[in-house]
C-alpha cells in the first residue's frame, strides 16, 4: 500500500480529537455529515470543546492530500482517495432502549462507495460483540461489490476517551485494537500505535475488542447502581451516604464510586447493547439490567429526597423556588444529550415547585431546543428555598451558598461536591 491516507466519519466527540491527532502524521479527510458542524471546524472552532481552537486551526488544510494535516468536509467525494477509513459516528438506543445501527450502516454505505482494493475500515463506536462483522461487513460487501478479507480488511478499536478529561486525552489512553486477520491486526495497530503515546493493546479477535469496550461501561454501570443502591438504603436508615463511603473507602480494594445520576450517551446507554444481544442468545442479562434501572430511577428518588427534606424543614414545597446546579449529563462538559438531570427537574416540577436551571457550560439554545428549558443567566437574583447541586462543574466550587439560601432552605449536594458535610444545612 502506498502512503497512508485516512477518511474519518463523524467528527463527534470521537472522531474530532482523533482526527486531529492523525493529522499530526497523515493526510487526513475529516467527513461529517452536519453541514453546520463542519462550517464550525472549517473555521477552527469544535463547539464540543475537546479540541482546543488554536491546536485546531494548527492541523486544518484547505485542500484534501497526502501530506499531513485535517481536511473537514461534509462532501463525501472527497473519502475516496483514502486508503483507511475510520468509523466514529453515534451509536444511540431508542426509546424502548434497543441499538439504533443507522448512523453506523449508514456510514458503511458511505465508504462502500469509495472502497478500493486492500483498504482497511476501522469501526471505533461502541456496539455489541458482533456488530461489526454481522452488521456492517455485510453492507460493505454487499454496496461495494467487493469481497471481505480478499479485496478489503476490517478492524475494530474502541474509544475510551471521556468528553471533559483534559489530562487522559486520547494519545494518553492505551488503545485497544484489532483486524480481521492477522496481517490487518498489525497493520491497525502499527497505525495507532504510530500516534497514540500510551502504547496499544492488539485483542485477539474483533469481538473481543467490541466486548472489553462494552463491558468497560456495565462494569462503571452496575458499580455506580451499587452506590445508588446503597444511598437509598442509608437514606430510609438515616445515615449519610457519603460519611459511610469516606470510611470504607480506607480499606485498600473497596472501590470509590459515588452515588448519582447516570447520564450520557456511554455508561447509561451501552449497557443496553450487550443486554440485547445476550437476549439474542436467550440469556437474559439480570444484573446488567437491574443495574440500568436503579440509576435510572435516581432522579425521581432525588427529587422524593429533597422534597422530604423541604416538608422537614416546614418550607411550603408548592410554588416552592427551587435552583439547580449543572444539566449537562457531566462536569465540565457542554454534552447535555442524554442527561439525567432532566428526571430531577421533571420529578421536581410534578411537586409543584419552580424551577431554575443554571448551568454556564451547556448552550442555552440547545438545552431550549432538547428540553424546553431556559436557562438562568446568574444565580444571585433572588433566594431559594431548596438548592440542588447535580454536576459538579469546577466553577460552582467558588458558589457563595449562604447568598442562595433562606434560613430554612434546603441545599442538597448530589455529588459531595460542595464540601457539605450534611447534605441539608
Ligand atoms: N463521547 C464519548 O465520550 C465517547 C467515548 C467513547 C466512545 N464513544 C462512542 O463513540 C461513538 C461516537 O460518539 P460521539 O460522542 O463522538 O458522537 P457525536 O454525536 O459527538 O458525533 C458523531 C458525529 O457523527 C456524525 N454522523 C452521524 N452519522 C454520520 C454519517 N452517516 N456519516 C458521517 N457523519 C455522521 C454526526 O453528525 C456527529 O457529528 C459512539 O459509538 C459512542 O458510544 C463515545
Amino acid at each position: 500500500m502506498s502512503k497512508i491516507r485516512i477518511g474519518i466519519i463523524g467528527l463527534g466527540y470521537v472522531g474530532l480529537p482523533l482526527a486531529r491527532l492523525f493529522a499530526t502524521k497523515y493526510g487526513v479527510v475529516g467527513f461529517d455529515i452536519n453541514t453546520k458542524r463542519v462550517a464550525d471546524l472549517k473555521k477552527g472552532s469544535d463547539l464540543t470543546q475537546e479540541v482546543g481552537d488554536n491546536i485546531l486551526k494548527e492541523v486544518l488544510t484547505t485542500v484534501s492530500s497526502n501530506e499531513k494535516g485535517l481536511f473537514v468536509t461534509d462532501n463525501s467525494e472527497f473519502l475516496k482517495e483514502c486508503n483507511y477509513y475510520i468509523v466514529t459516528v453515534p451509536t444511540s438506543v431508542d426509546k424502548n432502549n434497543q441499538p439504533v445501527l443507522i448512523p453506523l450502516l449508514s456510514a458503511s454505505k458511505i465508504i462502500a462507495n469509495y472502497l478500493q482494493k486492500n483498504d482497511i475500515v476501522i469501526y471505533e463506536s461502541t456496539v455489541y460483540p458482533g456488530a461489526t462483522e454481522e452488521d456492517c461487513i455485510p453492507v460493505l460487501e454487499k454496496e461495494s461489490g467487493l469481497v471481505f478479507n480478499q479485496d478489503f480488511f476490517v478492524g475494530y478499536s474502541p474509544e475510551r476517551i471521556s468528553p471533559g478529561d483534559k489530562v487522559r486525552t486520547v494519545e494518553h489512553i492505551i488503545k485497544v485494537t484489532s483486524g480481521s486477520n492477522v496481517e490487518t491486526a498489525k497493520k491497525v495497530d502499527d497505525l495507532y500505535k504510530s500516534v497514540i503515546t500510551a502504547g496499544t493493546h492488539l485483542a485477539p479477535s474483533i469481538r473481543v475488542a467490541e466486548a472489553s469496550k462494552i463491558i468497560e461501561n456495565c462494569q462503571r454501570d452496575i458499580n455506580i447502581a451499587f452506590v445508588n443502591e446503597l444511598s437509598k438504603i442509608f437514606s430510609l436508615m438515616n445515615i449519610n451516604t457519603n460519611e459511610v463511603l469516606e470510611a470504607a473507602a480506607t480499606k485498600w480494594n473497596f472501590l470509590p464510586f459515588k452515588p448519582g445520576l447516570v447520564g450520557g450517551h456511554c455508561i447509561g446507554v451501552d449497557p443496553f447493547y450487550l443486554a440485547q444481544k445476550a437476549q439474542q442468545y436467550g440469556y437474559y442479562p439480570e444484573i446488567i439490567l437491574s443495574g440500568r434501572r436503579l440509576n435510572d430511577s435516581m432522579g425521581n428518588h432525588i427529587a422524593s429526597e429533597v422534597v422530604k427534606l423541604m416538608i422537614d424543614k416546614e418550607v411550603k414545597v408548592k410554588r416552592a423556588n427551587v435552583l439547580i446546579l449543572g444539566i449537562t449529563f457531566k462536569e465540565n462538559c457542554p454534552d447535555i444529550r442524554n442527561t439525567k438531570v432532566i428526571d430531577l427537574y421533571l420529578a421536581l416540577k410534578s411537586y409543584g415547585v419552580q424551577c431554575d436551571v443554571y448551568d454556564s457550560w451547556a448552550k442555552k439554545e440547545e438545552v431550549k431546543n432538547e428540553y424546553d428549558i431556559n436557562l438562568i443567566d446568574g444565580i444571585y437574583s433572588k433566594k431559594y428555598d431548596a438548592i440542588v447541586l447535580a454536576v459538579a462543574h469546577k466553577e460552582f466550587k467558588n458558589i457563595d451558598i449562604l447568598k442562595l439560601k433562606n434560613k430554612k432552605s434546603v441545599v442538597y449536594d448530589i455529588k459531595n461536591f460542595l464540601a457539605i458535610k450534611d447534605k441539608s444545612l
